[in-house]
């Protein structure tokens, strides 16, 4: 990580700990502002979020560990989050899970080499009458069959192209 990420990283860090607490309850708020603004949670940020809040460093380890929407390496511009849980399950979703890893070329826990996706199971969306149910990063996807994982990853690619040239020039 170059200095002035880490910077910008600690001045973000010390932002947040301002306006939401310096106590043990700002630790996940917290965590999920620099998972929010910097994509991941990278061993530095864990490091100053644990002296910010003056909490030993294992300890925000093991949030991070525990949370499915914390992660430790930077995930894909689109994180698609499948549901596991029982009424999913019954309703198909191993068909969709396998369209899915075949489409991308990848598994569950994994992002694609161009950063695009990253492939995630999820436990229940709220969505349990209607399954198999998905998330594509906020966006929920229901009854998803496997014909509308191919329409569902068309679109995140031609979104990824107007978002690739909005960001040309920035870094992105
Ligand atoms: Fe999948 Fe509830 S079981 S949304």
């Amino acid at each position: 990580m170059l200095v002035t990420e880490r910077e910008r990283l600690k001045d973000d860090i010390a932002t947040w700990t301002g306006t939401l607490g310096k106590d043990r309850t700002a630790l996940i708020p917290i965590l999920q502002e620099v998972q929010r603004k910097h994509g991941h949670i990278s061993d530095f940020a864990m490091q100053v979020v644990a002296d910010q809040l003056d909490i030993h460093p294992v300890e925000v380890f093991s949030v991070v560990s525990f949370y499915s929407f914390l992660n430790f390496e930077p995930l894909g511009r689109y994180v698609i989050r499948l549901c596991q849980t029982i009424s999913c399950d019954m309703a198909g979703k191993d068909r969709v899970a396998t369209q899915l890893e075949n489409d991308l070329g990848i598994e569950f826990g994994e992002t694609t080499p161009d950063g695009k996706f990253t492939l995630q199971w999820a436990s229940c969306l709220g969505m349990c009458d209607q399954g198999p149910a998905l998330l594509v990063n906020d966006r929920v996807y229901t009854k998803v069959t496997p014909d509308m994982v191919h329409e569902i990853l068309e679109a995140c690619r031609k979104t990824f192209g107007v978002y690739a040239l909005a960001n040309k020039g920035e870094g992105h």
